[in-house]
C-alpha cells in the first residue's frame, strides 16, 4: 500500500514488534521449566531461584520508562539494537556459570553462583528485555493511526507465542541434554539474532505521517483543533495515576495465580483423588496415579499461555471500535469472577483449564488495551514515555506478586486467601476503570 510522505511499508514496525516481543516471551514466561532442573544441578533452593525470575520483573518493568523516553527521542531502531545484545549476552552467559562439585554442594557452597544467576538473568536480561519490548509498543501504532489497537497487539503478541514455544522446546533440550544450561546458549544465540533483525525493522514514521487514503476524525463543528499531550503534561492528570493502580492490581493477581495455578490443580485433584480412594491424608499415592494428576494440572498454564497469546491480537480490534473502557469492565469483572470460582474449580481438569484460559484471556488483553487507553487518552506522540512510566506497575507487582501468593499460600496452607485476595485487587480495578473519564483534549 502506498503512503503519505514515504516508502516504507509499514507492516515491516509490525514484524519488529512480533520478533522483538518473541524474544521477550522466550525470554520470560517459561522460567519455571528451569526450576528444577537449575535446583537438581546447582543444589539452590526453589525460593532462591524464584529471586532470579522476581528480580527479571522488576528490572525488566522499571528500565520500560527510560527506555520508552529514550525511544521517543532517539528512536526505537538503537534501543531494541542495545536491549537484543543486552538480553541475548545475559542469556547466553548463564550457561557458562559451573556447577558447584559435589564436595563444595556438601560444604553449602553454592551462592555465588546463585549470584551469577542473579547477575546474568535477573539484572543484565532485565534491562536488555525492558528495552526490546517498550519500543515497538510506541512505534507501530504511529505507523497504524487507523488501526491502533490491532498494532499494539502486533507488538506484544509475541510474549505468548514466545513462552508458548520456549516451554516445550527447553523440556525437550533439558531431556536430550541432561541440563539446562545448553537452553540458554543456544536460545541466547536465537535471541540474538531475532533480537537484531526485529531492531532493523523499526523506524519512526515522518513528522505527520498519514497512511495513504487515511484522513483522521474531523473534529466536531465548531471544536478547536486539538494537539497530543506531551509526556509533563500526561504525567500530571490523576486518570495516568488510577490507570497505573488499575494496571498495578490487574497484574498482581495474574501473576499471583498464574505461579499458582498448576500447583493447585495438583493440591486439589490429589484431595478429591484421595477422598475418591477413601485415603486418608497421610497415605501415599500410587506413581501412575500422582503422574497422572500432574499432567492433568499442567493443562491449565498450558491453556492460559494459549488464551494469553490469542487475546492480545483478537482484542486490538474491537479497542479500535469501541474504545477501551467497556472492554476493561467486561474483563475485569470476568477476571474476578474467574479468581472466585478458581478455588472449587481446583478438582476437576477440564472445569481448572476453562478458568485458567479466562485468566490468561483477562490477563493477557490488559498489554494490548492498557497502551491503546493511552493512545485514546494522550495520543501517540510520547507515547513511549507515557507507556514505559505506566509499565512500571506490572515491574513492582512482577517482584511482589508471585512472592506474596506463596507466602500467603504457606501462612495459610491453602490457595483459597490468594485466590480472594487476586479478586479484591480485581475488584478495585473495575470500580477505578468505571469511574474514569477521558481527559480534557489539549487544544493546539
Ligand atoms: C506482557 O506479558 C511483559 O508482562 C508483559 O506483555
Amino acid at each position: 500500500m502506498a503512503q503519505t510522505g514515504t516508502t516504507y511499508p509499514r507492516w515491516i514496525p509490525l514484524l519488529g514488534g512480533l520478533l522483538g516481543s518473541t524474544t521477550c516471551g522466550l525470554l520470560l514466561y517459561a522460567f519455571s521449566v528451569f526450576i528444577k532442573p537449575l535446583q537438581a544441578q546447582f543444589g539452590w533452593t526453589v525460593p532462591e531461584v524464584a529471586m532470579a525470575y522476581a528480580l527479571i520483573c522488576l528490572i525488566f518493568g522499571l528500565v520500560t520508562f527510560p527506555a520508552g523516553r529514550m525511544s521517543d527521542k532517539y528512536g526505537p531502531k538503537v534501543i531494541v539494537l542495545i536491549g537484543s545484545l543486552l538480553m541475548a549476552f545475559g542469556f547466553f552467559m548463564v550457561s557458562t556459570i559451573a556447577p558447584p562439585t559435589p564436595e563444595a554442594l556438601a560444604a553449602g557452597n553454592n551462592k555465588s553462583q546463585l549470584y551469577l544467576l542473579y547477575l546474568y538473568y535477573g539484572v543484565i536480561c532485565g534491562l536488555g528485555g525492558g528495552m526490546v519490548y517498550l519500543p515497538p509498543i510506541s512505534t507501530a501504532p504511529k505507523w497504524w493511526p487507523d488501526r491502533r489497537g490491532l498494532a499494539t497487539g502486533f507488538t506484544v503478541v509475541g510474549l505468548g507465542l514466545g513462552s508458548f514455544i520456549m516451554a516445550p522446546l527447553a523440556t525437550k533440550m533439558i531431556a536430550y541434554y541432561g541440563s539446562a544450561l545448553p537452553v540458554f546458549k543456544y536460545v541466547g544465540i536465537a535471541m540474538g539474532i531475532m533480537g537484531v533483525i526485529a531492531a532493523l525493522c523499526l523506524k519512526l514514521p515522518p513528522a505527520g505521517y498519514k497512511p495513504a487514503g487515511w484522513s483522521p476524525p474531523a473534529p466536531a463543528a465548531g471544536a478547536k483543533a486539538t494537539r497530543d499531550y506531551t509526556y509533563e503534561e500526561a504525567k500530571k492528570t490523576p486518570q495516568f495515576w488510577l490507570l497505573w493502580v488499575a494496571y498495578f492490581c490487574g497484574s498482581f493477581a495474574g501473576l499471583m495465580v498464574i505461579g499458582l495455578i498448576a500447583k493447585h490443580g495438583i493440591d486439589a485433584m490429589t484431595i478429591a483423588y484421595r477422598a475418591k480412594e477413601g485415603l486418608d491424608a497421610a497415605a501415599v499415592i500410587p506413581k501412575a496415579s500422582a503422574d497422572q494428576i500432574a499432567m492433568a494440572a499442567a493443562g491449565a498454564p498450558a491453556t492460559l499461555a494459549i488464551f494469553n497469546a490469542l487475546v492480545r491480537i483478537m482484542i486490538g480490534p474491537l479497542a479500535d471500535k469501541i474504545g477501551t473502557k467497556k472492554i476493561f469492565i467486561v474483563l475485569f469483572s470476568l477476571q474476578v469472577i474467574a479468581m472466585l470460582v478458581l478455588f472449587p474449580a481446583g478438582k476437576t481438569a477440564a472445569l481448572l483449564a476453562a478458568v485458567a484460559g479466562l485468566i490468561g484471556w483477562n490477563y493477557g488483553a490488559m498489554f494490548t488495551l492498557f497502551p491503546a487507553t493511552l493512545l485514546q487518552y494522550y495520543g501517540p506522540s510520547a507515547q513511549g514515555s507515557n507507556y514505559g512510566l505506566l509499565f512500571t506497575a506490572w515491574g513492582v507487582a512482577g517482584f511482589f506478586g508471585p512472592y506474596l501468593g506463596g507466602k500467603l499460600q504457606a501462612m495459610t496452607a491453602s490457595f483459597f486467601v490468594p485466590f480472594i485476595v487476586s479478586a479484591v485487587l480485581l475488584a478495585l480495578a473495575v470500580v477505578i476503570i468505571a469511574t474514569l473519564k477521558a481527559p480534557e483534549q489539549k487544544s493546539a
